[in-house]
């Protein structure tokens, strides 16, 4: 009988808060309400009962790691899981929920986590391509739908915002990324994170965010995946850390620990990461979970020599839900018996963890998140899809444009299009597509054939495979790009490329593809090339033959038509590099905001002993920031309203930006600052601010920029985060190699 009795203190409580909540209580009072309620939970449960909450097993959809437990049925009703990741649909959702809530003893609903990384079903472009669009409005309202689509389906923990800065395009994880820059991704962490949790999760459409990975997975030596990060304080806090905590300044409910060591500590037994930073210092109070059977790779790390002492480690770090690695279930209770783990540690956790349940409402309802009506008219509505294509054409960045070959002159006879990546449904999709299906994906050949409605006759020819070295299909393709008036050859890496685990060691065209570019383009010197590609290639040797480059990325569900909607000039792209796009690989890690060295080289002179390679420039093949219009955007001088100003003053910099071309546009204004003298040295250049302004043909407009002592702050050599006075300069400009600047001084 004990269980229905606890029951009732459940449904009991959720009464309670129905009376409590009519005068809408603070966040505060509400967080307050719901720890009342989880410690009067936590008196009911048995310690297994407490650490099966603590535990979180995938179930057999999707998986990313070895299953350790196939049981997972068995342990829900057991009390052993808390939560269960890779499940999602109405049915399937409901069923698995059922059991928790009616077969188990406490009946404390699961938690449904995913991988909703750029859209649920309808899926968005890649993450490093969105922030390509430099349009933070619209990545929120992205991860709005993905919550939303999600949500209808059963799940309310996304595995997202992905956040880790990274300046090696080696690392294939990118792809999930923002880039290289700290300051733009931590302003679009924080728009990931309002998109997904809105503002009241308990709202039926919307989830609880994690941000990941804690922290500088994206550090990675040599870009291989899981590989030690080593760097300095100075670097972890400046660089790598902030866009974590844009994500908890945003409210970020959850946070996923790294599979990496820093300078020799994994992050899931990293109890200075998590319990002091994460907790303490930045005031996180969501629970945290580990990447993917992280607490059992501290074994092979090196750090524990068992499955106890990894477990102890983790949960005694701040660790508070294992994912997938079954050590809690296993180890916790002798641990606890053993005094090397309190329990009043292992409370704290399910506290945690207990109150997101609350705040998602699961309490009240466990099956609000199953929602037939919505999954049917909410998942890939008119709107959604309406919204990615809009979003394709934002994320695509012009590279090259020679004689303004694009847009397309219409009328057109006819159009060959080309390459492996033409008609690849499923790699339109990018790595980490979650419930995305390919085959409802749009590909080039068929966006183009709709936009173009038989008006234009379109020939299609793959030419060669992604990665394989045969030129059989060359001589065909070669036939149709000289048929036709314009060629679109589509070139890049298949999905698989990026993403987790897929590192590459040479990050120029996989195959044959150069060679088939080469021939496309002997034939016919009006080819369009448009990549397909989840990180920056190095393709000088590409670059220098093809007249016009598009960087298309992986779209997702509507790439096709959005990217028609480039190349025909529906959309005048306006989309620009979030990361460096190197010449070669030696280059790596190469980025914008390094810094000058004592012997910085000068490219207008040969001197031997500069900072420089003997083969190769340094420069970049395109640089961050970087991305073209179909018009051209001239830019006047750099103004700042005083040259000397007060360490609490307001500096103020103006430019004024001419739209001096045939189309309207928009164009990103990017605004960077160089501290000139510092404590210790700093970057040549760092991204403060950027405005994305739209010009009508012919029309000026001035953007004004705003910033304060604070934006010029960075951590000194004993770690104080504060700013020099001195010199300063402002670059503002069309990308991070052209811009203008002004100098100012603080007193
Ligand atoms: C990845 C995480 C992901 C998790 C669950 C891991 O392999 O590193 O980013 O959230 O799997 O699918």
């Amino acid at each position: 009988m004990k269980w229905k009795f606890s029951a009732a203190i459940v449904i009991g409580f959720s009464g309670l808060a129905g009376t409590l909540f009519s005068c809408s209580p603070s966040p505060e009072s509400k967080e307050a309400l719901f720890e009342q309620k989880a410690d009067s939970i936590l008196k009911l449960m048995t310690l297994e009962e407490k650490i099966g909450q603590l535990s979180l097993f995938t179930s057999d959809w999707d998986v990313t790691g070895p299953v350790m437990n196939n049981n997972y049925k068995q342990l829900i009703k057991e009390g052993k899981a808390g939560a269960i990741f890779n499940a999602f649909t109405v049915d399937y959702v409901r069923s698995l929920q059922k059991i928790a809530v009616e077969e188990s003893r406490l009946k404390i609903p699961l938690i449904f986590g995913y991988d909703v990384i750029h859209g649920h079903r309808t899926i968005f472009p890649i993450p490093l391509a969105q922030a390509s669009s430099w349009d933070i409005e619209s990545i929120e309202k992205s991860e709005q739908i993905a919550a939303s689509e999600a949500t209808a389906e059963g799940i309310n923990w996304a595995y997202s915002p992905m956040v880790d800065i990274s300046r090696d395009p080696r690392w294939g994880r990118v792809m999930e990324g923002a880039g290289e820059d700290v300051w733009l991704g931590s302003k679009i962490a924080a728009a990931r994170v309002k998109g997904f949790q809105g503002e009241n999760l308990a709202a039926p459409n919307t989830l609880l965010a994690c941000v990941k990975h804690f922290a500088a997975y994206g550090g990675a030596e040599a870009g291989r995946d899981y590989n030690p990060v080593e760097m300095s304080q100075q670097m972890l806090f400046e660089n790598y850390l902030p866009t974590y905590k844009a994500a908890v300044d945003a409210g970020v409910a959850t946070v996923m620990t790294s599979f990496n060591d820093i300078s020799g500590t994994p992050s899931t037994s990293n109890a200075w990461l998590l319990n002091d930073l994460l907790r303490k210092q930045w005031g996180f109070n969501g629970f945290v979970v580990t990447d993917y059977t992280s607490i059992n790779e501290l074994i092979p790390h090196g750090v524990a020599a068992d499955s106890a002492e990894a477990g102890m480690l983790a949960v005694n770090a701040g660790v508070d839900m294992d994912m997938q690695g079954n050590i809690y279930n296993s180890k916790l209770v002798e641990l606890v018996k053993q005094g090397k783990v309190t329990e009043e540690t292992i409370d704290n956790a399910v506290k945690r963890i207990l109150v997101a349940k609350y705040k998602l409402g699961l309490f009240d309802d466990p099956y609000r998140y199953c929602n037939k009506t919505r999954e049917k008219e909410e998942v890939m509505s008119p709107d959604n899809i309406a919204f990615a294509r809009k979003f394709v054409a934002k994320s695509c960045v012009l590279l090259k444009n020679e004689n303004s070959l694009l847009p397309l002159s219409m009328p057109l006879k006819s159009i060959a299009v080309i390459g492996p990546l033409a008609n690849a449904k499923q790699d339109m999709l990018g790595s980490w597509s979650a419930a995305g299906d390919g085959k409802k994906c749009v590909t080039l050949l068929e966006g183009l054939s709709s936009s173009l409605n038989g008006e234009t006759s379109i020939t299609y020819e793959t030419g060669c495979g992604i990665d394989d070295n045969s030129t059989a299909g060359f001589a065909k393709a070669v036939a149709a790009a000289k048929r036709a008036q314009v060629v679109i050859l589509a070139l890049g890496e298949s999905r698989d490329m990026s993403g987790e685990a897929a590192s590459r060691s040479s990050i120029s065209l996989p195959g044959v593809q150069q060679q088939l570019a080469e021939a496309i383009i002997k034939a016919n010197p009006k080819t369009v090339v448009v990549l397909f590609n989840g990180r920056p290639l190095a393709i000088p040797e590409l670059d220098a033959i093809a007249p016009a480059m598009l960087e298309a990325w992986f779209g997702g569900t509507e790439a096709g038509n959005g990217i028609a909607d480039v190349l025909l000039g529906k959309q005048n792209p306006s989309g620009k590099l979030t990361m460096t796009f190197p010449r070669s690989v030696g280059q790596i890690p190469i980025y914008y905001n390094h810094k000058n060295t004592g012997r910085p080289i000068d490219p207008s002179k040969v001197e031997k002993y500069k900072s420089k390679y003997l083969d190769i420039a340094n420069t970049p093949l395109y640089p961050f920031g970087y991305g073209l219009s179909y018009t051209t955007f001239d830019y006047s001088n750099v103004i700042v309203d005083k040259v000397e100003y007060g360490a609490s003053d307001t500096i103020v910099a103006r430019v004024s930006v001419i739209n001096s071309g045939k189309y309207d546009g928009e164009e990103v204004v990017q605004l960077y600052v160089r501290d000139l003298v510092g404590e210790i040295t700093r970057p040549v250049m760092e991204l403060k601010g950027f405005s994305k302004v739209f010009i009508p043909a012919g029309s000026s407009t001035t953007v004004t920029f705003k910033l304060t002592s604070n934006d010029l702050r960075y951590y000194h050599s004993n770690m104080e985060y504060t700013f020099d006075a001195g010199q300063f300069e402002i670059l503002v400009g069309t990308n991070s190699a052209k811009t203008k600047k002004a100098i100012f001084t603080i007193k």
